[in-house]
């Protein structure tokens, strides 16, 4: 990508322009604490992704809460396996063509939806990572765009990913953090500029820049406990590289409060406070699954299993959580010792 439609691509902060406040309070309420109540009034919450790792536990959430669920797919049979309407009767399945209906009668809009990325990279793998999460983000805000005034969703909640600072083993990163320069960095930074194209100065825009989710149904635990009980659970790598995770539920309450809480707004990392070493995580991941922490797993067998994807384990930032902590976010898990104990109580 070239240099000058790389930096008009780039989510510069006077791009994630403040809510008018009349349509802030006429549509919120004065809330002025940093946590919302409970008392919300039932949303509509339409969301990309629902059916990915994330996504279920969210709707699970809402779902429990008494919230409705429009689950935007690319394919309803595999939504109603996820969503049986038996079990699940707020939620209506959309397939790419009704998407824009039921984006159109929400209360708020969650973009989750992207290709994998820890597989093995091809150019052309590569360019699906990228196009997946453009394509989808682009077509969800123009719809929320193009919606008349009372039609049209009052926030936007889009993941992104803390690749967006690039790798380092010694620098730390928060939200005021400029972006790297590899290849996660690219797609983040074009994946967050697609979402700023909302119109912000009616749809409120949250920006979560996602760390490695812990959980026992997917992500990157599926991925790592099998390639850790293969080589006896030695760290990944040379174990240096930092490792910034966050719990799934931890996750779905950050996502959940940006919907709800009109102060949360612009870029909020997805990480818990205290990010670790990969050493650190194996090892207490081995305590977790009764595996010694052992030789470290060679980089050319990681990159054998995962090819140039292994980037994703091999190298690592330490991002820490600014905004969520300046807004007052409560983590159930701020410790991975505990949130990985957590999951092995369920496994
Ligand atoms: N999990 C993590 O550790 C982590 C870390 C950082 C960022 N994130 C980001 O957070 C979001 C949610 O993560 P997740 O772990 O829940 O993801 P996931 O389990 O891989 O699910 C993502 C969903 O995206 C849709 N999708 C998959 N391939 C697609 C493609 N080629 N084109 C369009 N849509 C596609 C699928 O929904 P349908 O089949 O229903 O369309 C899928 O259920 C993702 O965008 C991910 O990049 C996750």
């Amino acid at each position: 990508m070239g240099g000058v439609a790389h930096h008009l691509l780039l989510p510069h902060p006077a791009r994630l322009k403040p809510l008018r406040p009349r349509a802030a309070v006429a549509r919120r309420g004065a809330l002025c604490c940093s946590l919302s109540t409970d008392a919300a009034p039932a949303m509509t919450v339409s969301i990309t992704g629902a059916t990915g790792f994330v996504g279920r536990r969210l709707v699970q959430k809402l779902l429990s809460d008494d919230h409705k669920v429009c689950v935007l797919t690319r394919s309803a049979s595999k939504a109603t396996s996820v969503f049986p309407a038996s079990t699940c009767p707020g939620v209506t399945i959309a397939e790419q063509g009704d998407w824009e209906k039921c984006i159109k009668g929400s209360t708020a809009v969650v973009n989750l939806a992207g290709m994998p990325i820890s597989t093995r990279w091809s150019p052309e793998i590569k360019r699906e990572i990228k196009e997946s999460r453009i394509n989808v983000t682009s077509k969800v805000v123009n719809y929320i765009n193009s919606a008349s005034a009372s039609a049209r969703p009052s926030v936007f909640v889009s993941a992104t990913a803390i690749g967006y600072y690039g790798t380092s083993e010694i620098r730390s990163f928060d939200e005021s953090s400029p972006s790297g320069n590899d290849y996660l960095a690219e797609v983040c930074r074009e994946w967050e500029a697609r979402a700023c194209q909302v119109n912000q100065e009616d749809v409120r825009l949250v920006l979560l820049r996602i760390g490695v989710v812990l959980g026992k149904d997917g992500g990157a635990l599926a991925k790592m406990i099998p390639l850790f009980m293969m080589f006896a659970g030695g760290p990944l790598g040379t174990g240096q590289q930092w490792f910034s995770w966050i719990h799934l539920d931890d996750l779905v309450d950050l996502i959940y409060e940006s919907l709800k809480n009109p102060t949360y707004q612009g870029v909020i990392n997805g990480t818990a406070p205290n990010p670790v070493r990969m050493s650190e995580m194996c090892e207490r991941l081995g305590r977790v699954v009764g595996r010694p922490s052992w030789l470290p797993v060679p980089e050319l067998a990681l990159k054998a299993v995962l090819g140039e994807g292994a980037s994703v384990v091999l190298e690592g930032q330490k991002v820490l959580p600014a905004k969520a902590k300046q807004l007052g976010f409560s983590y159930r898990y701020p410790y991975v010792q505990d949130a990985l104990r957590a999951i092995a109580r369920d496994l």
